[in-house]
């Protein structure tokens, strides 16, 4: 049986899971794939702490080095994260002649051009299933199950952590801070929190997805990105009320040559696939133009989920590596030297319908004062709903819901709305999601 040998780089939570699966599993691995993965070496700065896995101190190392530089090592994985040293390393290992796993999505959000053609002017595969939303096998299915597919639309559950949040708050009422110590605990979260909850995390990882599903360059900067800091445990609650969940959704919808690529916190009708995914789980909801609608669910964070779709790479390449190919399935695109740009809907152009709620004095007139602005941006309401009643004049929620109307416009009225002597405090914009 030919063997394949594997670098690790990386022995963190996913990188433990992954020895975990080589140990336990590579016996069968290898009678299903008639490949004998071998696990050469870990590298790591920290190579004393305890870890779920055990290895021999030999195979361990603090120079990654000898790992991308090592001629017997076939592939590597990287699951280092962040930027530096981890594109060094990657871009050494590539030139070497190394084929290269990574789940470092911030890295290839921000630097898959450079990355991603480094690899094709060197012959070698770059496998990048871990990237995004864990274990579920959305880069396979873009890139290979839908390729006759134009992509209508996807919306995405992408970040476990901020959906673990968010399902926390709804469900048992928990406040934003115990429900993120609980997400941090279980290992879901990023070791800077703030990339899950202001949308970093998903927006890096809607990149990826744009890339591939359009097979195109994609200016970071040109996607929308809110997170759920703002979100209130009343607005949820009214959100329910309606008929809705609050998920963060990362949302692209092909429209006339451009693409909307927008990340923020969204109403979804409660019998939505979508609106079902708890916890730290990830989803997807794919329109294809042939296929209809695909949709895939299953665990987007920790440490075994994660390390599955790594090693569903891994042997990928040494499949590819026993045929003597590479290149079959391009990372992005078969020509990544003359790859054209995305372009994308500028957000003010996005076309929505909205929840927006404003803390308004208890008063007559105050309404018509409202809808009178509303009007005045030729913005429809669809309905309106006080929650209370403050006989004294404080200030109660008024909840509105919009028809289909620009961002442009909605922000221009709630820019007058908010500096109303009735109102108080600042109003709650929330998309609706309503697509099938
Ligand atoms: N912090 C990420 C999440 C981990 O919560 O989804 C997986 O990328």
């Amino acid at each position: 049986m030919r063997n394949v040998r594997v670098g690790l780089i990386g022995f963190g939570t996913i990188g433990s899971g992954v020895v975990k699966i080589f140990q336990d599993y590579g016996a069968d691995i290898a009678e299903k794939v008639g490949i004998n993965l071998v696990l050469k070496k870990i590298a790591d700065l920290d190579i004393v702490s305890p870890r779920t896995a055990f290895v021999p101190q030999e195979m361990l190392t603090t120079d990654a080095r000898e790992i991308v530089s090592d001629p017997e090592i076939n592939i590597v994985i990287e699951l280092m994260g962040g930027i530096e040293p981890a594109r060094s390393l990657i871009l050494q290992a590539i030139n070497n002649k190394k084929h290269i796993v990574t789940a470092n999505k911030a890295l290839l959000a921000i630097d898959g051009d450079l990355i991603f053609r480094a690899a094709q002017e060197c012959s070698v595969d770059i496998g990048f299933e871990a990237s995004v939303a864990g274990t579920i096998p959305v880069i396979k299915t873009l890139r290979e199950a839908l390729v006759a597919n134009r992509i209508e639309s996807l919306l995405g559950i992408i970040n476990g952590t901020s959906n673990y949040i968010l399902s926390k708050m709804t469900d048992e009422h928990l406040d934003f801070a115990t429900a993120l110590k609980q997400a941090q605990a279980k290992g879901y979260a990023e070791a800077d929190p703030s990339f899950d909850v202001n949308g970093t995390d998903a927006k890096h990882k809607l990149a990826i997805l744009l890339s591939i599903a359009y097979g195109k360059k994609v200016n970071i900067d040109a996607i929308y990105c809110e997170g759920i800091t703002k979100i209130t445990p009343e607005d949820i609650k009214f959100a329910a009320e309606l008929g809705y969940r609050v998920k963060l959704l990362a949302i692209a919808i092909r429209r006339e040559g451009r693409v909307e690529a927008r990340l923020h916190p969204t109403l979804v009708p409660a019998n939505h696939p979508i609106a079902r995914v708890e916890n730290n789980y990830n989803a997807l909801h794919i329109v294809g133009s042939s296929a209809n609608a695909v949709f895939l669910h299953g665990e987007g964070a920790g440490m075994m989920p994660t390390a599955s779709a790594v090693m569903s790479d891994v042997i990928d390449i040494a499949r590819n590596i026993s045929c003597g190919i590479s290149g079959r399935v391009p990372s992005r695109h078969p020509d990544e030297r003359n790859l054209a740009e995305l372009a994308i809907v500028p957000m003010e152009d996005v076309a929505t319908n909205y929840y927006i709620r404003f803390m308004a004095l208890d008063r007559p007139g105050v309404l018509s004062k409202i809808s009178g602005i509303f009007a005045k941006y030729a913005i429809s309401i669809a309905s309106v709903i006080q929650k209370g009643r403050m006989q004294d004049g404080s200030a109660v929620p008024l909840v509105m819901l919009t028809h289909s109307s620009r961002e442009r416009a909605v922000c221009e009225a709630l820019l007058e709305i908010r500096n109303l002597d009735v109102i108080a405090g600042e109003p709650m914009l929330i998309r609706i999601e309503e697509r099938d």
